[in-house]
């Protein structure tokens, strides 16, 4: 079955809506989860992107990547697309009619995906979703409009060859991986037997992201007895017969 964010990308890969259509290569829709629970929003295709018809696989991308992982983000699980979805000429900021006219995609992309959080990277993104201005004073801030809640941050390319600016958004991520744990503390439920008072219960897991405790680890709950226990993320075969 054809889904509606295939829609919007058949559309978008035909689109004529403004000139960037006649010097494009590829047109470039996005790309991802379509269950994502962060749709991470970028300004517009560079030239490999325009080359493969993909988001974020030039060195912005590498970038992007880096500090997914450091995050302890998966790629797959998130959603990533940008303003304007086909490649300005030379990277030029995208001109405000180019946004105006590929605007209603972001808007449908953002209201079928529904996720917890948009995150604009970087001053386009920022300006045409939010109205905001100057990136480098509100990064890392959290933003509520129209009952959706945004996420501020610098863009990828912009720390290419800036040491400072890796580290900045580094500590953005993590923020950002921080907020989705808090977020989903309270419906991770897995059924097991307590290892002090025995009783197979549904136990609640936290997930308790990297930036707390260096490795990435699941605190389990028993609801019957409160008994908690730290469990790295892989089980042994032994402990997955409980
Ligand atoms: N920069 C962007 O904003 N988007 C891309 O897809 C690649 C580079
Ligand atoms: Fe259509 Fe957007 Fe490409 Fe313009 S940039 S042609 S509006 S897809």
């Amino acid at each position: 079955m054809v889904s509606k964010l295939d829609e919007i990308t058949e559309r978008v890969k035909s689109c004529q809506k403004c000139d960037l259509c006649q010097t494009r290569t590829n047109a470039v829709p996005g790309k991802g989860n379509p269950n994502a629970e962060i749709i991470l929003v970028g300004e517009a295709p560079g030239r490999n992107e325009d080359k493969k018809g993909e988001p974020f696989v030039g060195s912005a991308g590498k970038r992007l990547d880096e500090i997914l992982l450091d995050a302890g983000i998966n790629r797959d699980d998130v959603y990533i697309t940008n303003i304007v979805k086909c490649r300005p000429p030379s990277n030029r900021i995208p001109a405000k009619n180019e946004e105006e006219s590929c605007l209603d995609y972001i808007n449908e992309e953002i209201s079928i995906i529904n996720p917890k959080i948009v995150c604009v990277m970087g001053n386009t993104a920022f300006n045409t979703l939010l109205g905001g201005k100057e990136i480098s004073k509100n990064h890392g801030n959290f933003v509520e409009k129209d009952g959706r809640t945004y996420f501020v941050s610098y863009h990828p390319a912009a720390t290419i060859y800036n040491q400072k600016l890796i580290d900045e958004l580094k500590a953005d991520f993590k923020k950002l991986a921080e907020f989705l744990g808090d977020n989903n503390k309270e419906k991770l439920y897995e059924e097991r037997r307590c290892d002090f008072c025995m009783a197979k219960t549904k136990h609640e897991v936290l997930v308790i992201p990297k930036i707390v405790t260096k490795k990435r680890r699941w605190l389990y709950k028993c609801r019957e007895c409160n008994h908690e226990r730290w469990l790295i993320p892989y089980r042994t075969v032994a402990e997955s017969l409980y």
